[in-house]
């Protein structure tokens, strides 16, 4: 990672810090970036929020280090908030995620959260998902089944050499699709036998964007034809 792009998802990370809500429980995601948010959350106001829920095992030991109490999300009624990161995401806000592997845990704390605030480098915002591979988590007796699923639909699927999920699960990365319409395929992928999520989040996208930019973090809402 260039030294520019961790400055970039520095800069959205403390710009996420006006979206946490005082004395809630919220949720929080995986990656390079959210560790940044977690790290000056912990750093700077570790004592705003009553506690977290993790979408990983990293994210949860990390937040722990600094003192902040991880909670199962069984025990919420309800989290107001849910902050994580994308590898690719659009101008409607649908996103690939699963980069790191954790995109059901992901998955999940997105539908259970009343907003998603989605933060990012500006290399992440594309035109059309699909160059950055998509990430699909599977039972693993229906590895190969899926991976021929996922060739028929034109990708080129390869396991994820030595991951295991948090979940037991192995990851299946679909190069070359060509995603014209993330809702319907997220549905279709969503249907096949062996598959526990799909990394596009579509059906549920972003509620927000903080995108580093050069020029300073930019703010974007979902883009609506009308
Ligand atoms: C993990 C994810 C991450 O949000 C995604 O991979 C982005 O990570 P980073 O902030 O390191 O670029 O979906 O499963």
């Amino acid at each position: 990672m260039s030294k520019i792009q961790n400055q970039l998802k520095l800069a959205v990370a403390k710009a996420a810090l006006a979206y946490v809500p005082d004395q809630e429980i919220i949720g929080i995601g995986t990656g390079s970036t959210v560790n940044c948010f977690i790290d000056l959350l912990g750093d700077q106001q570790a004592g705003k929020i009553r506690a977290a829920v993790a979408s990983s095992i990293a994210s949860a030991d990390r937040l722990r280090h600094w003192g902040i109490e991880v909670i199962d999300l069984n025990s919420v009624d309800k989290l107001p908030v849910y902050i994580d990161g994308a590898d690719e995401i659009n101008c409607q806000l649908h996103m690939i995620k699963g980069g790191g592997g954790a995109l059901t845990r992901e998955k999940i704390l997105a539908a259970a959260s009343t907003d998603f605030v989605c933060i990012a480098d500006s290399s992440k915002l594309v035109e059309h998902l699909g160059t950055f591979p998509l990430p699909i988590e599977v039972i693993p007796m229906a590895c190969n089944y899926v991976a021929r699923k996922m060739a028929s639909f034109g990708g080129k699927p390869i396991v994820r050499e030595g991951k295991i999920t948090d979940n037991g699960n192995v990851i299946i990365d679909v190069h070359n699709l060509v995603i014209t319409d993330p809702v319907s395929l997220e549905t279709e992928i969503n249907q096949i036998a062996g598959v526990v999520s799909c990394g596009l989040f579509a059906h549920r996208g972003a509620d927000v964007l903080l995108l580093g930019c050069n020029s300073g973090v930019k703010t974007l809402l979902p883009y609506s034809h009308s």
